[in-house]
């Protein structure tokens, strides 16, 4: 009898530990071998529709049957254990896989109404459309000038000098960096810290005017409060722009996030708003992962 007793409470001693917030009490109605997505797929404004994603690595299921709206005015957050293809997610939506080869799409995706795997769209503008922010900054060797007039210039959107000038400025002060480089502007974008260099970045992306943003794991190399000056960021584009972040940070998810997504091993488990993906996961993958039982 002694022996049960004790057996019990280490039980539930682990437990309390691993999930706090629901005292070993799981409140998700949808058991773990349900790989249909959870939730509601679709925005009330849709800016991009995926329908019947899948990615295939050579042999390699990536992405299976994934279908989810990108709202307008919206950061959507895309959460889940490493590999479970987030990254391979977001670049389907600029075709950013077209690049590696064996990586084959198929379903559809579309901005606007338009199919961006119609064999007619070119993905230059497409690219400018719905534009991307990596991990790791990685401005051009070139001037902190030049890293934003760059795009402008080869998607001929300026006239001249002047309208140059005007949208390098325009970019820098959405991105938050005017202040900070209005006096150097013509110094390496490299020699910038590794926030500024991200914001560098993000203007560069906004200098091109895109409708959608695409953030993969931008604060990962990132100090904290470069970090925050990023998420402050992230949340006044959110005005103009669509965005979509992949983060490993379920707080960055909670903090910049209106609706969230959880991936796991290449299935879209459910999508929600943010909300109530962290406070009542409705899949049972979805609360494992949100309280630490996995990943
Ligand atoms: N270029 C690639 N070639 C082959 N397999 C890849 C490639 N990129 C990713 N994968 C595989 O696809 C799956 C999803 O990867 P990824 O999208 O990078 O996941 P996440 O971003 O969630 O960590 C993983 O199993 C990964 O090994
Ligand atoms: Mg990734």
């Amino acid at each position: 009898m002694d022996n049960v007793a004790t057996a019990e409470h280490t039980d539930f001693e682990e437990n309390t530990i691993a999930h706090t917030s629901d005292m070993g009490h799981s409140t998700a109605t949808v058991s773990r071998d349900v790989r249909k997505t959870v939730g509601d797929i679709e925005a009330e404004n849709p800016r991009m529709i995926c329908r019947g994603v899948n990615v295939h690595y050579g042999d390699k299921h990536a992405i299976k049957d994934v279908s989810v709206d990108l709202g307008k005015n919206e950061v959507l957050a895309m959460i889940g254990p490493s590999g479970c293809g987030k990254s391979t997610f977001l670049r389907c939506l600029n075709r950013m896989n077209d690049t590696i080869d064996d990586c084959h799409v198929t379903g559809s995706i579309s901005i606007d109404e338009q199919d961006i795997y119609d064999k007619s769209m070119d993905v230059v503008p497409l690219r400018a459309q719905v534009g991307m922010v990596f991990q790791k900054p990685n401005p051009f060797p070139k001037s902190i000038y030049d890293n934003i007039a760059y795009g402008p210039r080869i998607h001929g959107l300026v006239e001249d000098k002047e309208e140059l000038d005007h949208l390098v400025e325009g970019s820098l002060r959405k991105a938050g960096l005017w202040a900070e480089v209005s006096d150097r502007l013509a110094q390496p974008g490299t020699g910038l810290s590794g926030g500024q260099q991200q914001r560098l970045c993000i203007a560069r992306t906004i200098a091109v005017s895109p409708e959608v943003i695409l953030m993969d794991e931008p604060c990962s190399a990132l100090d904290p409060i470069a970090t925050a000056k990023v998420e402050e960021l992230i949340d006044e584009l959110r005005e103009n722009y669509t965005i979509a972040i992949v983060t490993h940070s379920m707080q960055q998810a909670a903090r910049v996030s209106q609706r969230t997504a959880y991936f796991h091993l290449g299935d879209l488990i459910e999508v929600g708003s943010t909300e109530q993906i962290f406070n009542m996961p409705r899949h049972q993958l979805t609360e494992d992962y949100i309280t630490g039982r996995f990943g």
